[in-house]
């Protein structure tokens, strides 16, 4: 899976305008975006309540980019076979919600998804110890989950540099991906912490062209990743 070097920014649809989705992800994609980011919350492990499998049925059918569904929800298990049939191409579950995190990453995979396991900004990544070679990718949530246009919390950046350091000295292959604040001012600092995959939700369907906010996301990230060379 890992290409070292790319960079992938996925917006997230919770700030998009849902009854445009088609379209707002459409002038995303034109802008550079290759990945869309799907929120799905419970109201339970999260106070919030977004979406569930048949809105990624229908977003399935209006774009063939990849599908990154970020479950915020308790019984994850339950629901991964619903939303790899909606369309799902990658699934990410949270450590703190999962007690079998082993086996339902193993689920995720078995339903043909890549799996990706999610950290809040209290859990260390010591937490991930025993599953970082069985991802795909790691979420790193600079937010607390559960809402959009929030302002990014700095302490994600060292998550990242040890991340890409454990990725280093035991030559595994997950992705690192951030998630939540991230604004156009300070994601140069993120990719030079490591992150690969860049959520931005209000950065890009907050205001203004969804596209122009892309190209501007991208070229500021992608720009970082030369510096870091
Ligand atoms: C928050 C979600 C994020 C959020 C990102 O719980 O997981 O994906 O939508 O949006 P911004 O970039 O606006 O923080
Ligand atoms: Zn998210």
């Amino acid at each position: 899976m890992r290409d070292p070097g790319l960079i992938e920014l996925a917006p997230s649809i919770l700030s998009a305008d849902f009854a445009h989705l088609g379209e707002q992800v459409q002038q995303a994609a034109e802008g550079g975006a290759t990945v869309v980011h799907v929120d799905i919350m419970d109201g339970h492990f999260v106070p919030n309540l977004t979406i569930g499998p048949p809105v990624v049925k229908s977003l399935r059918k209006a774009t063939d980019l990849p599908l990154d569904c970020h479950l915020m929800i308790e019984n994850a298990d339950d629901f991964i076979p619903a939303f790899a049939e909606a369309g799902a191409n990658w699934i990410s579950v949270h450590q703190e919600a999962c007690i079998h995190l082993d086996r339902t990453l193993h689920h995720i995979r078995d339903h043909g998804a890549l799996a990706g396991v999610v950290i809040n900004p209290a859990t260390p990544v010591a937490m991930l110890s025993e599953v970082l070679d069985i991802v795909d990718y790691v979420l790193v949530m600079s937010v607390n989950p559960g809402f959009g246009a929030q302002k990014f919390l700095p302490n994600s950046l060292h998550k990242m540099r040890q991340l890409a350091e454990i990725r280093t000295r035991r030559g595994l292959s997950f992705r690192i991906e951030v998630d939540g604040g991230v604004p156009l001012d300070t994601v140069a600092e993120i990719v030079r912490a490591g992150a690969e995959i860049l959520v931005a939700g209000n950065a890009v369907f907050g205001k203004g062209d969804p596209k122009t906010n892309a190209e501007k996301l991208l070229k500021a990230a992608t720009e970082a990743t030369l510096q870091k060379v």
